[in-house]
């Protein structure tokens, strides 16, 4: 199939918005089982088992009930990670994508589109947002909205995106390329080191007691650009 890389359209935007939210949820149900296999959490989902069986007089229903209260909270915490982020980004910079990333010279926002029997269709999404360190006034880019439609993943679409960025910061002088994932997204954080990522700072307390609830934690990656010799 061949797929172009190009400027984000306004005609894009649904779908854009709908790829990005997609790629996030996904996470929750992977994200979810492996909080409930883990041994301390099958351990505490017992004990609440057992503390509603003897509080409710020997009832299996309020049994159940308590422990399905437990597996709730870890969903709960899973869902609102993924999903609230979703959310909070379709908000705010992916409201209007035009407006902030397309107005700044540093800021970028691509999609990957393919024709399939003859229409355009949106097959991958990725930013960047082009930022100034405090102290030194280097500027750096941050990779944002990775994402790649479930039928082409593993084809090298999410490479070929990550590699525009990367081509983009260094015409633009940048001096390196930051981003930040979690620990669950196993996809995303193998091509980042393929890409020459290296993590930075791994938070072994996630900054939300639900992420630590549910074992998530934070990774930051940076990826130090050579500057732009124009060739
Ligand atoms: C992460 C994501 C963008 C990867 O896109 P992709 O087009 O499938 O990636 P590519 O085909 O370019 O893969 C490049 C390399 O990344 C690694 N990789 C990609 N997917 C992988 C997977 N599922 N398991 C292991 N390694 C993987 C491999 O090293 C791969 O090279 P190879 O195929 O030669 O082994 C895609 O899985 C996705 O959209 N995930 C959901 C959204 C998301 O989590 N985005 C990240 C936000 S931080």
């Amino acid at each position: 199939m061949y797929i172009v890389i190009r400027k984000f359209q306004p005609s894009d935007h649904e779908a854009v918005r709908a790829l990005f939210r997609d790629g996030m949820q996904e996470h929750i149900i992977p994200s979810f089982t492996h909080a409930i296999t883990q041994p301390l959490h099958i351990t505490v989902t017992l004990c609440f088992f057992t503390v509603g069986y003897i509080l409710g007089g020997g009832s299996v229903v309020l049994a159940l009930l308590a422990g399905g209260l437990w597996i709730g909270l870890l969903y709960y915490c899973c869902y609102e990670h993924y999903a609230g982020y979703a959310r909070s980004k379709l908000n705010t910079d992916m409201r209007d994508i035009a407006g902030f990333y397309l107005s700044r010279p540093d800021n970028y926002f691509w999609v990957a589109e393919a024709k399939i029997n003859s229409r355009p269709q949106i097959m991958g999404i990725v930013a960047v947002e082009g930022k100034e360190l405090p102290d030194s006034g280097q500027k750096y880019g941050e990779l944002f909205r990775m994402s790649v439609s479930s039928t082409s993943r593993r084809t090298g679409l999410g490479w070929r995106l990550g590699q525009t960025v990367i081509n983009f910061c260094k015409e633009r002088g940048f001096s390196k390329i930051v981003l930040q994932t979690t620990s669950k997204q196993s996809a995303a954080v193998a091509l980042y080191y393929k890409m020459g990522f290296k993590p930075v700072r791994t938070h072994k307390q996630a900054p939300w007691w639900g992420l630590r609830l549910v074992g998530v934690s934070i990774l930051r990656m940076e990826k130090i650009l050579q500057a732009f010799d124009g060739m």
